[in-house]
């Protein structure tokens, strides 16, 4: 069984002053060592939270695909991981909307990410009308398969993380019969593309996990872990995901 893995994606929220909050999460991170805790912060603080945490990995919330060049405002694969990020999220649900990012869009960025030795966080998920329309598997499936990355050396560069965009944020949560459907569908899907290696690739659940379901929803078969969004932002409500987690 893989190691269970929590990243918390703080979003745009954190400011220098929230460095005291990566210490104590970080403290946690210690204390609980079967699992594996990393948070994803803005790009101003990936720096600072990575000197301020020497247990726990830091992570930056998206990258650009190419190394450098005329590309205002952003920042590149190289960049992030030279101020410290090991992690970098690429293809979260809010920037498809937001960005317009497209799966192929989402792919050069992960193969930006493995090409500078970080792992990338790729997410995928359904909309509330086509898990209602009965297809949610079947559309997620495809955005993953255009999504994944072609690479050769998979060790540790790459997680896969389900985010069914209609739990994000909302209190709801699919089925646990739901969420075993979809992780068994994207583990059949990451070892018809990667071969045995397929099976070594974390899934995480992401979607309104906190401390009275993650015990739940990591019990799951091929769930090993989960990106945390409002549950990451303060240490009384990632405690008991990260102590969930350590106790699956
Ligand atoms: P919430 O945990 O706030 O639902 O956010 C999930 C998410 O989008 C993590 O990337």
């Amino acid at each position: 069984m893989l190691k269970k893995r929590i990243v918390g994606n703080w979003k745009m929220n954190g400011l220098k002053s929230d460095l005291a909050y990566i210490i104590e999460i970080s403290q946690q991170a210690a204390a609980h060592p079967k699992a594996d805790v990393a948070i994803c912060v803005p790009a101003t603080l990936i720096e600072s939270a990575a000197k301020a945490s020497d247990i726990m990995a830091i992570g930056a919330q998206d990258c650009h695909a190419s190394h450098s060049g005329a590309h205002t405002g952003c920042v590149s694969a190289a960049m992030v991981a030279e101020c410290g990020a090991k992690y970098v999220i690429v293809g979260h649900s809010e920037r498809r909307t937001d960005q317009g990012e497209s799966n192929a869009d989402v792919k050069a960025k992960a193969q930006a990410v493995i090409a500078q030795q970080m792992c990338a966080i790729l997410c995928v998920g359904e909309s509330e009308d086509h898990r209602n329309s009965g297809n949610a598997v079947a559309i997620v499936i495809e955005q993953l398969n255009l999504s994944l990355p072609d690479i050769d050396n998979l060790e540790n560069s790459l997680c896969v993380a389900y985010e069914p965009i209609w739990a994000i944020g909302t209190g709801r949560i699919p089925s646990l019969e739901e969420v075993a459907e979809m992780h068994m569908a994207i583990r059949q899907a990451l070892v018809v593309k990667y071969g045995d290696s397929g099976n070594d690739i974390h899934i995480l659940y992401g979607g309104s996990m906190n401390g009275d379901n993650a015990a739940d929803l990591l019990n799951i078969a091929h769930v090993d872990g989960g990106l945390v969004g409002g549950a990451s932002l303060s240490a009384a409500k990632f405690t008991p995901v990260i102590e969930a987690a350590n106790n699956a």
